[in-house]
């Protein structure tokens, strides 16, 4: 078992901020990352939707013999992680309780503000895992419907990336929170202009972190950590363009990324 890699899935390229987080605090495990690019994005769609999505990833994965699976995107882990984790034998882990957590954890005036996708602030899961940490935090959520695409295309800097979004903020400067959950995967890319617009004494927490930590105890507390001294094989495979998964893909991850695998899901997967 501990010889096996740890899937990874996202709507894109997205998740590999938080796989590239995984390869750090966990340099010897190994990856198999799947980016689901022909749909992308999530976050314009329901969540009967990407629960389907989500099942037929985690089934697929699981297939290819993965030890655990991390839901590293945020639409996808707000509509299907409690379906899929009580459905798949194996540990799944989302990406909403680790980013509320360190929230809760940065927060001094527990006033706490939330970007993400359209599917991920109207399910109220950042909310929720909130409230079960602390009941009497205020949250204040601004979904951002066409950000995630911005960063795609490369507009992470200078006065367009500004002013879209300093539009968004506008309600959470308002609010005065304290602490930002960066609640979608692509948002990280955008810390600078975020930070620059929120000011320097508000906190931008993004969930990759927290996420690989909690990836580590699980492991750690099953005896599953790898313990093989070969070096760890790292997979990346996409339903969509190879070409752009590669060019977009080391800007995510923040390394070389050899070889991208095209991969086409065919089981329907009852919910
Ligand atoms: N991974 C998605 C998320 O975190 C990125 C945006 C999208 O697919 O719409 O919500």
């Amino acid at each position: 078992m501990d010889g096996k890699p740890i899937g990874v899935f996202d709507s894109g390229v997205g998740g590999l901020t938080v796989a590239g987080e995984i390869m750090k605090q966990l340099p010897d495990e190994s990856l198999l990352y799947f980016g689901d690019t022909a749909r992308f994005p999530y976050g314009s769609r329901g969540a009967d939707e990407l629960k389907r999505f989500a099942f037929e990833i985690v089934s697929f994965l699981q297939c290819e013999g993965v030890k655990m699976v991390v839901i590293a995107c945020n639409s996808a882990s707000s509509a299907a992680l409690t379906l899929a984790q009580a459905h798949f034998d194996i540990p799944i882990l989302g990406v909403i309780e680790p980013g509320a957590r360190a929230a809760v954890q940065a927060t001094r005036n527990r006033r706490i503000g939330v970007v993400g996708t359209q599917a991920t602030i109207s399910s109220g899961a950042y909310d929720r895992a909130i409230h079960t940490l602390d009941a009497g935090a205020k949250v204040f959520s601004q979904a951002c419907p066409d950000l995630a695409d911005f960063v795609e295309r490369g507009v992470v800097t200078g006065e367009k990336a500004r002013r879209i979004v300093g539009r968004y903020l506008e309600s959470l400067i308002s609010a005065g929170v304290d602490t930002l959950i960066l609640g979608c995967t692509h948002y990280p890319l955008l810390s600078e202009v975020i930070g620059e617009i929120m000011g320097k004494d508000v906190r931008l927490v993004s969930s990759a972190e927290e996420a690989a930590r909690e990836v580590r105890e699980i492991l750690t507390c099953r005896g599953h950590l790898r313990k093989e001294k070969s070096s760890p094989t790292y997979r990346f495979l996409s339903t969509g363009d190879e070409s752009k998964f590669l060019r977009l893909g080391r800007r995510f991850l923040g390394r070389e990324i050899k070889r991208v695998e095209k991969v086409s899901l065919g089981t329907e997967v009852a919910l």
